[in-house]
């Protein structure tokens, strides 16, 4: 049979689509492991689950591109928003990729297909008649030439008088309020004063939809309670129609017939789940319209809960007034808390995935997060040393151990031949009938999006393997009853072959070097496809135990390194070797004291942007205050400063990868222990990442390579 025949009966067998999508992630910053744990782990979990049932399943995403802090952002990094959000989609996209994520296809919002949707969707609300225009008055700043959305507006709160609060609402007392209400109001980005304009807006009748939304959330069976009575609530103090328009300087698709009128982000975004079906359709030579029109499709979309209101209001109103399949189910999680706090750059509980990734393996943090997120929107909590715990008990200890030991055993005592199962007793079909069920049990949770009950679960069973093993001591039962220790292993290597089947979608690359040390080739769920006589490789070890070191944070993220301009130099009164210089580092003026003297001319040093230590802790070098200190480099007779041509003074110096949670007063004999080195281009190294300022850009030493950091 050809594949596609293969495919076609597939089809035919189980007429059921599934379209999955996860919240599509902003291309303004890098993917951290809250997105993780409530957007795209639990959706690529469930999708993993349905492939392996060969069920007929699509995984779509995409950057999410346009709007305001997008447009801005873009700016200060100097690029067109085109360009600008181009590199985040590309990062985005091997972050991912590099946890397994396993999108059918990763598009993007600012793209053809979106566009042409976006303007469908429009015709379409309007032709139900629920679009029109409304006058607003909305605020301006003269400097910028821009309208200010509320996150681009501050003042004073006018309900307690907290300074510097939000356009829409207080964080000191949590009052919402009015744009137009707030005291001595300016503009977040400039400072300056900004003005009232009125503009005329397309609103969407978000209220003409309020039957149908009502009765949509009270049908579906499969919408989770606790969302289900927020929203319902929300309905019940009164919807309000959707402003969808945002008026140029903006990042957007311009509203047919209109010059400087866009699509506020919000209404394209949703939009965008349905523009990479279309792409995946016409790249696959599938039909979009099946999954968005034929009734025999099940849509999910996971989401985090500060998106509720537009995923449970705004978008189904949308797909109501365009006629398109509404979702079956939309999986919302809390938040992720590090050490029980909110994540936060400046307390240093921000943990970039890609900082994971480049300290421990990917499906370690996929079973963490999946072990502590439950099937609503309570919060979940990271910590490293609760990681290292589960980690340690549950994948190593537990799993890992039953695995390893099943797997030795066979290679040493049944050179390496998986055994028949000979007779079994009562025991034995217990076991083996614990087994027989596991896949129908664990699937029936992950239908339900019941992620972390169904992975308790396998782990349940995976300490029932253990217990099995104990007790039938097949170390003993091999010298004197070998067809005894033959049925033991045979039913325990059939135990490790369930085990990573069912654990396949949460831990993919454990599961599969499992089956590839079985020759197994093509899991299907709940087919055991392992066979007394085949042979099986001699086992690598699975999980390698974390160690109290491994979790200790590496010494660099302590560093605060920033660029400061040089304004003035001179010698220092009272020592040969020393310069005393000012310099700028943005926010403000510091004095700094360096070696240089020997070795670097005042006018070589003079207006340059160099690189400093912001955090450490101020020392009296020969009665002079140095606040800081900056880096040069040193190869023995030489030194060289090191220097950045193009930046702000203030910019932040950082590793990629490696998160900056800068202490206050750093020692200087920490910072003897942090090995940085100029690298054959001439640029600055800390563990082989290449240190750059926030707009990207290295660092330079005129010294040659392999010179250190001092
Ligand atoms: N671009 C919007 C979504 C548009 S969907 C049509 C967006 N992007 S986001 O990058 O801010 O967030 C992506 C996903 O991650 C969202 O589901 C959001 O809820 C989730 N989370 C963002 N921060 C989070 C935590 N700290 N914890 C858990 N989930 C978080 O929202
Ligand atoms: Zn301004």
């Amino acid at each position: 049979m050809k594949l596609i025949d293969l495919y076609r009966n597939r089809k035919a067998e189980n007429p059921k689509r599934i379209l999955v999508t996860s919240a599509l992630p902003y291309a303004n910053g890098s993917i951290h492991i809250g997105h993780l744990t409530s957007t795209y782990l639990p959706a690529d979990i469930f999708v993993r689950y349905h492939r392996l049932k060969k069920n007929n399943v699509v995984y779509v995403c995409a950057t999410d591109e346009h709007g305001t802090p997008i447009e801005i952002s873009a700016k200060k990094a100097n690029l067109k928003p085109e360009e600008f959000v181009k590199r985040y989609r590309k990062e985005h996209a091997k972050d991912f990729k590099d946890i397994d994520i396993s999108f059918d296809i990763f598009h993007h919002t600012h793209s053809e297909e979106n566009k042409k949707l976006a303007e469908h969707f429009f015709k379409k609300a309007q032709e139900k008649g629920s679009i029109y225009t409304k006058k607003v008055d909305l605020m301006y700043c003269p400097k910028c030439t821009r309208y200010l959305p509320d996150r681009y507006l501050k003042g004073t709160c006018p309900k307690c008088a907290a300074e510097d609060q939000y356009g829409d609402s207080c964080e000191k007392c949590g009052a919402t309020y009015q744009t137009g209400e707030l005291i001595d109001a300016y503009c977040a980005v400039c400072h300056a004063g900004p003005e009232k304009r009125t503009q005329e807006h397309y609103f969407f009748k978000l209220t003409q939809y309020e039957k149908q939304l009502k009765k949509w959330l009270t049908t579906n069976r499969h919408i989770q309670k606790d969302v289900k009575n927020y929203v319902l609530n929300w309905i019940k103090e009164g919807l309000k129609d959707w402003d969808i328009t945002r008026t140029g300087p903006y990042f957007g698709f311009l509203i047919p017939g209109e010059k400087n009128k866009y699509f506020y982000v919000w209404l394209d975004a949703p939009i965008g789940y349905v523009s990479s079906t279309v792409k995946w359709a016409k790249m696959n030579k599938e039909n979009w319209e099946d999954f968005w029109h034929d009734k025999n499709t099940d849509i999910y979309h996971f989401i985090g809960k500060d998106i509720i209101y537009f995923h449970f209001l705004f978008w189904p109103a949308l797909l109501m007034a365009a006629d398109f399949n509404l979702p079956t189910n939309i999986p919302t999680r809390g938040y992720l808390t590090v050490n029980r706090d909110k994540m936060s750059k400046s307390r240093g509980t921000f943990i970039l995935l890609r900082e994971y990734l480049n300290r421990f393996p990917g499906d370690y943090l996929r079973y963490f997060l999946t072990s502590v997120t439950s099937n609503n929107t309570t919060d979940t909590d990271f910590s490293y040393n609760e990681f290292q715990v589960k980690v340690n008990n549950d994948l190593s200890d537990t799993f890992g151990n039953f695995v390893h030991r099943t797997l030795t055993f066979t290679v040493n005592n049944f050179d390496s031949e998986i055994p028949s199962s000979g007779k079994m007793s009562k025991d034995d079909k217990l076991f083996d009938s614990k087994i027989n069920n596991l896949a129908k049990e664990v699937g029936a949770l992950i239908e339900e999006v019941e992620l972390k009950k169904a992975l308790e679960t396998i782990m349940e069973f995976a300490r029932e393997c253990n217990r099995y093993f104990n007790i039938n001591q097949p170390w003993k039962t091999v010298k004197d009853n070998k067809a005894k220790a033959g049925t033991t292993l045979y039913l325990s290597v059939k135990a490790v072959c369930m085990l990573s089947m069912v654990l396949e979608p949460f831990i993919p690359s454990i599961s599969k070097e499992i089956q590839s040390t079985l020759g197994i080739k093509n899991t299907a769920w709940g087919k055991i496809s392992m066979k007394p006589g085949m042979k099986i490789k001699s086992p690598k070890p699975l999980v390698v135990k974390i160690t109290d070191k491994d979790i200790a944070e590496d010494p660099f993220s302590a560093l605060d390194l920033r660029v400061a301009k040089i304004l003035s130099i001179k010698d220092h009164p009272d020592a040969d070797k020393l310069y005393v210089l000012n310099i700028d580092l943005g926010d403000e003026k510091r004095q700094l004291v360096a070696g240089l003297r020997e070795h670097i001319k005042k006018e070589d040093l003079e207006k340059k942007n160099v690189v400093i230590i912001a955090n450490l802790e101020y020392a009296k070098l020969r009665g002079i205050e140095s606040q800081g200190m900056l880096l040069a480099a040193d190869n023995g007779p030489d030194v060289a400063i090191v220097s950045i041509d193009d930046a702000k003074p203030g910019e932040n110096v950082s590793a990629e990868g490696i998160a900056k949670k800068p202490i206050t007063g750093f020692k200087f004999n920490d910072f003897l222990k942090i090995e940085m080195t100029v690298t054959k281009k001439g640029n600055i190294a800390y563990k082989d990442t290449i240190l750059k300022t926030e707009s990207g850009k290295a660092l330079i030493a005129d010294i040659g390579e392999g010179a250190k950091i001092r």
